[in-house]
């Protein structure tokens, strides 16, 4: 039967024939969970001929680049941390429309991970966290005429970098994912983190994207996950976040009337994603969310919780 002892034991065996003595291999890490396994099962196959890749496209939750960079360099892997954040707010500049956003951040994740690889000398091998959910997807996205959304994780990088492809955990569901990281040793807050979209708070933040809003998004996002964790309600819902509205809503500060910005909050149960329900959160919580949100980030002042599910309401927003 499947265990993940055995599984990390033969996967290690089987990465050492394929890679050899000699190679070196270039992975991008997400700060999410399949990356971050992925690494350290090639960490463990093959150490330090694993250069792991941490791209901050200015699009993470608040303060995660550094705070995972720091998880991973803890793990003793070897991970350089790029800081591109301008490069992807600039080729955002001006986007309104989800499916040019979503481009623009993959084209330009792909520039710069591509600059990034090319300092890796020897570098024959591109590892990826791909995991079966996502061989499935990205199959049945590509039906005819219409593209759903382009998710970013698969394809595009091999051929535009004539490496060969490592995808170790391709046969693997979530579940079994977390079970080989916990096994190898992946920190809780990595381990059992929500999943996020590739292209981040870019999809967050509805029309065009600029700094300031990734700083507004940014810390009301912030609020509403810390609160999660606070009451133990963020290990119950499958995926929340805050969705920065094109809106601006009228309000009253002593004797001021304001005009400011609208927050809206999704959580979701969920199993794989692909249906989701409108997480019921106790009313008490998201009161006290709502007023920390209006309260100490200025330029909000109203938030709205999201009560569609999916289908028809996807989970992003975008
Ligand atoms: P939707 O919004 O389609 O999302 O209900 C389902 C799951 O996919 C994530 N998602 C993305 N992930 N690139 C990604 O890597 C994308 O463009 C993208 N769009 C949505 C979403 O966060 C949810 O977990």
């Amino acid at each position: 039967s499947w265990t993940p002892e055995h599984f990390v034991d033969s996967m290690v065996a089987s990465l050492q024939r394929t890679i050899g003595e000699t190679d070196q291999v270039i992975l991008g890490l997400s700060g999410g969970v399949d990356s971050s396994v992925a690494a350290l099962l090639l960490h463990r196959a093959i150490g330090p001929r694993l250069h792991g890749i941490f791209v901050n496209n200015g699009l993470l939750r608040k303060e995660e680049f550094a705070s995972v960079l720091h998880s991973y360099q803890g793990l003793g892997l070897n991970v350089t941390g790029v800081d591109a954040a301008q490069e992807f707010y600039t080729a955002l500049a001006g986007l309104t429309d989800p499916e040019q956003k979503r481009k623009a951040i993959g084209r330009t994740f792909i520039e710069v991970f591509d600059r990034e690889a090319h300092k890796v000398e020897g570098a024959r091998w591109l590892a990826q966290g791909t995991i079966y959910p996502d061989v499935i997807e990205s199959v049945s996205v590509k039906g005819p005429a219409v593209t759903i959304k382009s998710h970013h994780n698969v394809g595009g990088l091999p051929e535009h970098m004539k490496l060969q492809v490592v995808e170790p955990l391709r046969m693997l569901f979530k579940d079994e994912v977390r079970e080989v990281g916990e096994t190898l040793g992946l920190p809780h807050n990595i381990l059992h983190r929500h999943p996020f979209p590739g292209p981040g708070l870019g999809i967050r933040i509805l029309g065009d994207i600029t700094p300031e809003k990734v700083d507004l998004l940014q810390r009301a996002d912030a609020v509403f996950i810390d609160a999660l964790h606070q009451t133990g309600l963020y290990s119950k819902v499958w995926q929340a976040g805050a969705m920065l509205l094109p809106v601006q809503s009228v309000g009253v500060m002593g004797d001021e009337r304001t005009y400011e910005r609208v927050v809206a909050l999704r959580a979701v149960t969920s199993v794989d994603g692909m249906t989701a329900d409108w997480a019921h959160l106790p009313y008490d919580f998201l009161a006290d969310v709502s007023n920390k949100i209006i309260n100490q980030v200025r330029g909000i002042n109203r938030v709205v919780y999201d009560i569609s599910s999916k289908p028809p309401a996807t989970i992003e927003w975008e």
